[in-house]
């Protein structure tokens, strides 16, 4: 190699060298753009105003009509679980196999079991805590066993009644995934008689204990005419208080800052309520007091829970709420 190529080279090295270290020092100067594609443009910035458009705004709407790509969700039944006609489905417009069933499990327990419990028996560990809230439903009782898959995902979906919509948190696919794994568990709870003999419990303690409840609660709620229903008692009213899950939201010992009032020394009291026409008046709490509070709240609420949550139970037989009036009299006069 001769003198003048070997400088040559070094040369283009040295302004390869300079050029390629321009970074990082401080300068005065705009910074050199030799290319500059689109990188400065006018435009507008957004939540702009602009007196181009009518609306004086930069922001357009979409047209009407517009569908966002990936969002035309026609397929009713795997969006919303119900049919054209509105009603629900009752089958699962997924295909089932072990893993999608082992994904819905996965995902009951991180947003379910809390409150629904691991065999979806209502008792998630939220529920066993005085915490307030709505007693979350078993799985296993026959009214719930009776709903449609597309009711249960409408569950998930929609939320239902206190209970609020998971929909953010559990995407379509997954939904449909816990609706699998709840039937799983109601199959794995009604076991029948044969086959739980062949494990090693007592079956005939448990039916009995089973047969004792059962009637109990029978001679309570399973009166269907007033001739036949069972005298109001104040033990009465504690089996229906319990098996309303009032306690939720209601106590006895006075403590304040329930989600609804106290029952301690309600009876007999004086208070403003708000009518439903908006009106504050004051009442005294007797009798027919509690009985309207049970079977239309909305009626008169208590100025401090005037935003009340209290849902009707008109669906309570006579006997049942006249042996609530008498155990909510019963914690007054003791
Ligand atoms: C924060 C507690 C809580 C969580 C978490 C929760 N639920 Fe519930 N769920 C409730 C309560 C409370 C009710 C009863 C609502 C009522 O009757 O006002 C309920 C009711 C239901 C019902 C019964 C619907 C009916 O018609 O009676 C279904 C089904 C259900 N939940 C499914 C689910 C599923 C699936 C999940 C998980 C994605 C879930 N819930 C998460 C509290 C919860
Ligand atoms: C979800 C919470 C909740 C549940 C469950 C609930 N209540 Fe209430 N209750 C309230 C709230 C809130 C109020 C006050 C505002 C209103 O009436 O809505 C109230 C008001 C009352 C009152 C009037 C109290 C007063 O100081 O004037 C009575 C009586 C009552 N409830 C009885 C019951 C009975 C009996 C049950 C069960 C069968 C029950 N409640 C279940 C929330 C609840």
């Amino acid at each position: 190699m001769n003198i003048k190529r070997m400088f040559k080279v070094a040369g283009v090295f040295a302004l390869g060298v300079t050029l390629s270290a321009c970074q990082g020092q401080l300068s005065e100067k705009p910074p050199i753009h030799p290319n500059m594609n689109m990188d400065q443009q006018p435009r507008v910035e957004a939540q702009e105003e602009n007196n181009f458009f009518a609306d004086g705004r930069a922001m357009r709407q979409p047209v009407d009509g517009t569908v966002a790509r990936g969002l035309a969700k026609t397929d009713l039944a795997y969006y919303e679980g119900i049919e054209e006609n509105g009603d629900f489905i009752d089958y699962i417009p997924v295909d089932l196999t072990k893993s999608f069933l082992y994904r819905g499990k996965e995902r009951y327990e991180i947003y379910c079991a809390p409150c629904h419990g691991q065999t979806g028996a209502g008792d998630g560990i939220i529920m066993e805590g005085n915490y307030g809230y709505v007693p979350a439903p078993s799985y296993h009782d026959q009214r719930v066993r009776e709903l449609s898959d597309g009711e249960l995902y409408s569950a998930i979906y929609n939320g239902v009644r206190t209970m609020p919509s998971y929909s953010t948190l559990v995407p379509v696919e997954d939904r449909w995934a816990i609706v699998a794994y709840i039937r799983a568990l109601q199959e794995s709870q009604n076991i029948n008689e044969q086959e739980i003999r062949e494990y090693p419990v007592d079956v005939d303690a448990m039916q009995a204990a089973f047969a004792d409840k059962q009637a109990r609660q029978d001679s309570i709620a399973a009166a269907s005419t007033p001739e036949d229903a069972p005298e109001p008692t104040v033990d009465m009213g504690k089996e229906v208080i319990t098996a309303n899950g009032c306690a939720a939201c209601h106590n006895e010992d006075g403590t304040p800052g329930g989600i609804g009032p106290t029952w301690a020394g309600l009876f007999g009291s004086e208070g403003e309520v708000i009518t439903a026409d908006g009106e504050t008046i004051t009442v005294t709490k007797d009798e027919d007091y509690i009985r309207e509070s049970i079977v239309a709240p909305e009626a008169a609420k208590p100025v401090d829970y005037a935003q009340g949550v209290m849902a009707s139970y008109s669906y309570l037989a006579d006997h049942e709420i006249e042996s609530i009036v008498l155990y909510i009299k019963n914690l007054s006069e003791n």
